[in-house]
Formats: C-alpha cells, sequence, structure tokens
C-alpha cells in the first residue's frame, strides 16, 4: 500500500473510534429528560402536568349524587426525588403508570427542576 492510503484509512479509523466512543454522550441529561417528558412510552406527561411541569386541569366530571369534580395534574416541579419517583411508580388516580428506569425517572427529574429553558 502507497503511504498516503496507509495514512488515510488511519485517519478514517480514527473518526470511527471517535464517534463509536463519544456517540452516547450526544444528548445530555436535560435533552433526555426532555424527550422524555415530552414523549415517554405512553402517554406524554406534557398532555397532563403542561409545559413547565406546573400541572394543569384535565376535566371536570359530575358524580352521581351531583357533585362536581375536577381532575387536575398536580404541579410536579417542586417535590423531592424519592416523591417524585413514587409518583411516577405508582400512577394514582388518571396518572398512567409508567415503566421507566431510574435513569429515565432522573432525567425527566433533571429537565423539569432545572433545565428546561436550557433546551427548548
Ligand atoms: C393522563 C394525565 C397524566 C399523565 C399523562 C401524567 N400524569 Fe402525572 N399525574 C396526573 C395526576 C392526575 C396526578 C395526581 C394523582 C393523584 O394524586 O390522584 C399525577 C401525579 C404525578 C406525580 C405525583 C405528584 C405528587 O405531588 O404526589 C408525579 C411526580 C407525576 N405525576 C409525574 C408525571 C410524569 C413525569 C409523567 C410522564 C412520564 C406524568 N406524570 C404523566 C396526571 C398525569
Amino acid at each position: 500500500m502507497k503511504l498516503h492510503k496507509v495514512v488515510f484509512v488511519f485517519f478514517m479509523s480514527c473518526v470511527l473510534a471517535f464517534n463509536l466512543v463519544s456517540g452516547q454522550d450526544f444528548l445530555t441529561d436535560k435533552e433526555y429528560g426532555r424527550q422524555l417528558y415530552l414523549d415517554p412510552r405512553g402517554v406524554a406527561c406534557i398532555k397532563c402536568h403542561g409545559v413547565d411541569g406546573k400541572g394543569s386541569f384535565i376535566a371536570k366530571y359530575k358524580t352521581r349524587s351531583g357533585k362536581v369534580k375536577e381532575i387536575i395534574a398536580p404541579d410536579i416541579t417542586n417535590l423531592d426525588y424519592e416523591h417524585f419517583k413514587e409518583g411516577i411508580i405508582n400512577g394514582k388516580g388518571v396518572m398512567p403508570r409508567y415503566y421507566l428506569t431510574d435513569e429515565e425517572i432522573n432525567a425527566i427529574y433533571t429537565y423539569i427542576n432545572e433545565g428546561q429553558e436550557d433546551v427548548r
């Protein structure tokens, strides 16, 4: 092989190796959290908890006895991590039960509490 070919092959191998090694880090935690918040596996959190996680009104209905009740998705921006995690895992009421990993929950938590304006 001519020398310039050897150099070229070596160079391309370095580019490939670099891509393989660094590829996983292209998404930051916040960006990953944003994606999950907007589109987790299942119904998007944003539909109920609102763009900024401050909660929103979902629906109003009348019980059989005529009482008007409201379904409201609570503000999830000021929870401690354990509380936040339990809320997602337990899925009370109309809140769907999600099967997210710790890493995914952590990324959403970071996005909701720290990162929103950086990644919009
Ligand atoms: C269909 C609407 C809906 C969707 C979608 C939804 N939630 Fe909820 N969420 C609720 C409601 C309603 C509650 C309140 C449940 C209760 O206490 O009765 C709740 C509760 C919570 C809580 C507990 C809040 C507290 O103060 O205890 C957390 C945390 C939470 N949701 C996070 C999320 C995240 C993160 C997602 C997306 C992965 C999500 N939710 C998707 C409606 C929803």
